[in-house]
C-alpha cells in the first residue's frame, strides 16, 4: 500500500528515527558524491500555493540528487479544486508522477489529494503542518547534540505550524516541549490535547518567557505572521513582543543552547540579528538539512 507524509505522525516512532538517521547517512555519502537512485527517472511534482525558497530548492535538488526530476506547477495552473475536482487532478496526476508534493493552505485539501492520490504525497507545508521542516530540525539536533535524550525543547512565538509541527513531533519522539505564547496566540487545541495525552513527551504551555526557556537546550521560533496571515502582523506584534529571542532570552537557558528558526526570519522582530550571528545559532544547518532529511522521507516512501 502507498504511504504518505503528510504529518510526522504518519511514521511511527521507530521509522522517525530510522528516517533521521539515513538523512545523516545520505548526506555523508552525498559530500562523497554518492546517491541513491531510488527514482530511477521517475518525476515528483511540486505544487506551490505559497512562496519558498527552502522547499522548492531543497525539493528539486533532492529528486535530482535521487536520480529523477520534478515539475513546478502554481495554483494558476491546476487551481486545486476550481478547474477541476481534487478527486480528478489527483487521479491525473498519479499517472505522470512518482510522488506528488503540495504546499497550500488547506490541511484538509491535502489529505484529500492523498486519499485519492495513486502515489505517495508528500505535505511541503500546509496552514496547520510542517512536517519536513520538522525532521531536517530533528536531524540538526541528533547531530549538533549526538543524541536526542532528555531534550527540552522551547518553542517561542506565534501557535502556528511550526508550533502544531514540533507537538506532533513530540507524539513519535519524547521531549519536554514547552511553548511560550501569549494567550490571544495558542496553537491548535486538538493537537495540544492529543499530544498532552499521547505519554510520550510532557507538554506545557507559558505565557512568561523567562519560566517557558528555563533549562533549555533547544530554542525555536518562526515569524509572527505566517504566509496568509502576514495582514495580521500588527496585532500579533502587541500579542508576541516579550517572546522574541533576543540575548537575555538566550541566557535564560542552558548555556549550550541551540537557537533554531526554521526561515526566512525576520531579523528584528521574532529574533534579533544578534541572536541569528551567535556561534550556537544552527539555522543554516537546518536549512542544509532540508536537502536530505526530504530525500530520506522520499526513500521511506518509495522503497518502505
Ligand atoms: N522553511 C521553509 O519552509 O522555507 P521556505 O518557505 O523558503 O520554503
Ligand atoms: N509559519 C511559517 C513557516 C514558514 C516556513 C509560515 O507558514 O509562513
Amino acid at each position: 500500500m502507498k504511504k504518505d507524509f503528510l504529518t510526522i505522525t504518519d511514521f511511527t516512532s521507530d521509522e522517525v528515527l530510522d528516517t533521521l538517521h539515513l538523512a545523516i547517512e545520505m548526506k555523508e555519502k552525498a559530500k562523497r558524491g554518492e546517491y541513491r537512485n531510488v527514482l530511477k527517472g521517475g518525476v515528483g511534482a511540486l505544487i506551490f500555493h505559497k512562496q519558498s525558497l527552502r522547499t522548492r530548492c531543497s525539493f528539486e535538488v533532492g529528486f535530482q540528487q535521487l536520480g529523477g526530476s520534478s515539475v513546478y506547477i502554481t495554483n494558476q495552473e491546476i487551481e486545486l479544486g476550481k478547474r477541476e475536482t481534487i478527486h480528478d487532478v489527483a487521479k491525473v496526476m498519479s499517472r505522470y508522477f512518482s510522488v506528488i508534493c503540495i504546499r497550500t493552505y488547506s490541511h484538509r485539501d491535502v489529505e484529500e489529494l492523498a486519499y485519492h492520490s495513486e502515489v505517495p504525497v508528500v505535505n511541503m507545508l500546509t496552514d496547520l503542518l510542517h512536517p519536513c521542516q520538522l525532521m531536517a530540525d530533528m536531524q540538526t539536533i541528533l547531530e549538533k547534540r549526538g543524541n536526542l535524550d532528555n531534550l527540552k525543547v522551547t518553542y517561542l512565538g506565534d501557535g502556528n505550524n511550526m508550533t502544531n509541527s514540533w507537538m506532533r513531533m513530540a507524539q513519535r519522539i519524547p521531549m519536554h516541549l514547552s511553548i511560550g505564547t501569549s494567550p490571544d496566540t495558542l496553537p491548535d487545541a486538538d493537537i495540544l490535547k492529543e499530544t498532552q495525552s499521547c505519554g510520550i513527551s510532557t507538554v506545557s504551555v507559558h505565557h512568561d518567557v523567562m519560566d517557558a526557556v528555563r533549562d533549555s537546550d533547544v530554542i525555536y521560533t518562526d515569524v509572527w505572521a505566517s504566509m496568509g496571515a502576514k495582514d495580521q502582523i500588527d496585532t500579533k506584534i502587541e500579542q508576541l513582543r516579550q517572546f522574541q529571542v533576543n540575548a537575555d532570552v538566550v541566557n535564560g537557558a542552558k548555556k549550550d543552547v541551540l537557537v533554531m528558526h526554521c526561515l526566512p526570519a525576520e531579523r528584528g522582530r521574532e529574533i534579533t540579528a544578534e541572536v541569528m550571528d551567535m556561534p550556537n545559532t544552527v539555522v543554516f544547518d537546518e536549512a542544509e538539512n532540508r536537502l536530505h532529511a526530504q530525500k530520506a522521507v522520499l526513500v521511506k516512501l518509495l522503497e518502505g
